[in-house]
């Protein structure tokens, strides 16, 4: 899809819609890029955005409506909850406004696929987290890989295990939900790095389990409360790409063992243990053979944290010219992830036909803190 450049002019006019926990992250930032104004903070729960509208000193506050309408407002940052989003990013579609989306983009093919669609025949732009891959650490990796350090790049293994979010969360109920578990809730951080490498997953297959049909509140008001585990808690799968390239990947909430965010690439040449990339910054480390120790390879770039892939649109949306971490993209994403729910279910390989587009890299000097709108 191609964009001409905005008629306005200056920076770009945001609201936030779901002012919940990850809204403070966002708000950190996006209150700091010169290139962005965050005009309005709406919720369902109206005081959640008014607690953030003090916060932050956002001048307007109130239901997501105001944001919608709101005339100066160009890109709606959408933070509600998995089942919301695609409801709320239609609205927003609906509504004339580009639209930035947490993940996972939708919760089945059908809503992402509709969604898609609205965007492309209103000429609306969609951005969608992750936008981790934006960040140093991710970016570094690129351009080690695209520099030839690890020769030609053949496989990927991931790793994300840790006991469940069920001990600190107080409400965890929807993390073992249909559209959440580790594979839907952290997948999008992983295999957004392993696309970013190699390309589009072609055919997955995978082996899921659960190891308990129901789980305990460990904290807050509801501690000691029971809830069902519906989804696998455990889940290994393995991906094709579209040039012959593997990777294996593990995403579990069973393991009293914690290890999170770990990504390895190996290329004829070399190894490159990348860093989590549920985080925008980490040190990298080159295996070579022979080496008893891997080179340290400190990330370069900016790594500001949520809320540079809405940065990125804005400016794009300027300039006319593509953003990096698009619709299309998350939805190949949500395809590989409902694919690799079903091999789980079936015991089959299943192919992916959707496609990720590439996206460019993030110059080592770009400048969210600098004014250039
Ligand atoms: N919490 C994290 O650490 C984290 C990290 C990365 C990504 N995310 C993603 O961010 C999103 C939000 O997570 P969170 O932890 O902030 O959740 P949260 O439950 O703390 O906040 C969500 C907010 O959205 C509001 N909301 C729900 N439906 C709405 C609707 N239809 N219209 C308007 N407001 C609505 C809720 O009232 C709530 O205030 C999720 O998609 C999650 O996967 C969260």
């Amino acid at each position: 899809m191609s964009f001409a450049p905005s008629t306005r002019k200056g920076p770009v006019g945001v609201a936030v819609i779901g002012a919940g926990n990850i809204s403070k992250q966002y708000l950190d930032n996006l209150t700091t890029f010169p290139d962005i104004k965050v005009l309005v903070i709406a919720d369902l729960f109206e005081e959640a955005a008014k607690a953030r509208a003090e916060e932050y000193g956002i001048a307007e506050f109130g239901a997501p409506e105001l944001a919608l309408n709101h005339p100066d407002v160009e890109i709606i940052v959408n933070l509600t909850i998995p089942a919301a989003h695609v409801e709320v990013a239609t609205a927003a579609v609906n509504a004339g406004k580009h639209v930035w989306t947490e993940k996972p983009f939708s919760l089945d093919r059908e809503s992402g696929l509709g969604l898609l669609k609205a965007a492309d025949a209103a000429g609306i732009r969609l951005g969608t987290a992750p936008d981790t891959f934006l960040g140093a650490g991710l970016q570094t990796a690129r351009r080690i890989i695209e520099r030839g350090d690890i020769g030609t790049p053949l496989t990927g293994m991931t790793t994300f295990q840790t006991p469940g979010p069920e001990s600190w969360h107080p409400n965890p109920a929807f993390l073992f939900q249909h559209g959440a578990g580790p594979l839907f809730d952290m997948g999008p951080y992983y295999l957004t790095a392993l696309i970013q490498t190699f390309g589009s997953i072609r055919r997955v297959a995978a082996v899921g389990s659960s190891a308990k049909a129901t789980r305990v509140i460990g904290s807050g008001p509801k501690a000691g409360e029971e809830f069902a585990v519906e989804v696998p808690t455990h889940v290994s799968a393995m991906a094709q790409f579209e040039g012959g390239q593997s990777s294996h990947s593990v995403f579990s909430f069973e393991s009293p063992r914690l290890r999170m965010g770990f990504v390895e690439i190996t290329g004829s040449e070399a190894t490159l243990s990348l860093p989590d990339p549920n985080y925008f910054d980490g040190e990298l480390k080159l295996w070579r053979p022979g080496a008893e120790e891997p080179e340290i390879i400190a990330a370069t770039g900016p790594a500001n944290g949520r809320g540079l892939g809405v940065l990125d649109m804005a400016r794009a949306l300027r300039a006319g010219t593509p953003h990096r971490a698009t619709g299309d993209l998350a939805y190949h994403v949500l395809d590989s992830m409902v694919s690799i729910a079903e091999s789980v279910e079936s015991g089959t390989f299943v192919d992916v036909t959707s496609n990720a587009p590439a996206s460019a890299a993030v110059p080592e000097d770009w400048a969210p803190e600098t004014a250039s709108l």
